[in-house]
């Protein structure tokens, strides 16, 4: 883990865009773009919780430094990840004269990133992207990799493309508006990358937790960038998720995912459903004797020193969690397909465990 820096750089030159994570740096968007994108035109696209809190001032900014800029504001939450909100997006565009030159730039949580990336590779067939992503989820994992899409109601993501943004500008002061709960549920996928992939990651975040509940600026930059990597790493070796190496980042997923699909989608958060998720399939993997139950401590320890949960709420019933997740899209060939961990560091898919040891492994 290399030191803490003002700005961290990660190249991913062979996908031709970078990113990078530091303080301060939503000051700096236009230059960002410029350097990147001759573009004179900027479609800033963001959510009504994000526009007052930091968009406005991005936008700002970019008129400052010449650009033409229009400002599209969606309803937070979710259900705005829709071919309908999308819809109403190609059109204002449409009417502000958007054509291939102009750029796209997602100011926004993963649900502005996956829609405004989507409108991206649509629109014209293809406009330049830029991510400037303000929840801790999209700063390490919805904003690398290059998925970008919207939902059909009962089937999420389901309609998108692989779009890579031209760059990702991480600005970890917008955290510190953030709740607790959305913040939280970011930290999910960064001890996921550690699990699956880097145990010295995973110790340093044991170490470094204090500072993590601290929202400590440059501790966050660190981790944040070193999730960045982790992720960009797996998503090099696998773009399209063909050879399987992607599908490590489902660590605690297919439990995830079904929790999420029990409560609603409304109860828990889908961080939370992971945290719990990963707690299931580490015991899972004990089951099967692929891991001690050592490796399920420390990673129990360390997802509820973040604050969070790591046991099904109580009103659940794990038989039903079980039925759930022959409806997860990662069921493949009739079997259900399980990333279980054979150390802190290191995964492996199984696939068809039995029934029993699933539902034992969420009681
Ligand atoms: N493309 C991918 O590879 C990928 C990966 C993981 C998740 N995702 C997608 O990401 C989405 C979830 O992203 P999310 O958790 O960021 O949710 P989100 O975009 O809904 O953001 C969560 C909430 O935080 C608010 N918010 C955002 N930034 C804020 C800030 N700085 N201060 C205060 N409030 C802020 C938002 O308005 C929203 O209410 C899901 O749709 C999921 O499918 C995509
Ligand atoms: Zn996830």
């Amino acid at each position: 883990m290399p030191q803490p820096a003002k700005t961290v750089r990660v190249n991913l030159a062979d996908r031709g865009y970078d990113i990078h994570i530091g303080q301060g740096l939503l000051a700096d968007a236009g230059a960002f773009i410029a350097q990147r994108n001759n573009t004179s035109h900027v479609v800033v696209i963001t959510d009504d919780n994000v526009d007052g809190l930091h968009a406005d001032r991005v936008a700002d900014q970019l008129v400052e430094a010449g650009l033409e800029v229009n400002v599209m504001v969606i309803d937070a939450g979710e259900r705005s990840k829709d071919v309908e909100v999308a819809a109403e997006l190609w059109e204002t565009m449409l009417a502000e004269g958007t054509d291939r030159k102009s750029a796209v730039l997602a100011v926004g949580g993963g649900v502005v990133g996956d829609l405004a990336g989507w409108v991206a590779a649509s629109y014209a067939r293809g406009l330049a992207f830029f991510q400037a992503p303000t929840t801790l989820l999209a700063q390490v994992d919805s904003s690398v990799g290059g998925k970008v899409g919207v939902n059909l109601p009962g089937a999420k993501n389901m309609v998108g493309a692989f779009w890579q943004p031209h760059g990702v500008l991480i600005d970890v002061d917008v955290l510190s508006t953030l709740s607790d709960r959305d913040y939280r549920a970011g930290l999910a996928e960064v001890i996921k990358y550690g699990v699956i992939m880097d145990a010295d990651f995973f110790a340093q975040l044991e170490q470094q937790a204090d500072a993590i509940n601290a929202r400590d600026p440059q501790t966050l930059i660190g981790v944040i960038a070193h999730s960045c990597r982790l992720k960009a790493d797996v998503v090099e070796a696998d773009e399209r998720e063909e050879s399987g190496r992607r599908a490590i980042l489902n660590y605690g997923h297919t439990f995830g995912h079904a929790l999420e699909a029990a409560t609603g989608y409304e109860s828990l958060l889908h961080g939370e459903g992971v945290a719990i998720g990963m707690v299931c399939a580490s015991r899972l993997a004990e089951s099967l004797g692929m891991i001690d139950a050592e490796a399920t401590r420390r990673q129990t320890a360390l997802l509820e020193k973040v604050g969070l949960p790591t046991t099904l709420p109580a009103e659940i019933d794990p038989v039903e969690i079980e039925s759930l997740m022959w409806r997860d899209k990662k069921v493949q060939h009739g079997q259900l397909r399980f990333v279980l961990p054979t150390r802190i560091g290191e995964v492996q898919l199984v696939d068809a465990p039995k029934q029993d040891d699933v539902v034992s492994a969420m009681r």
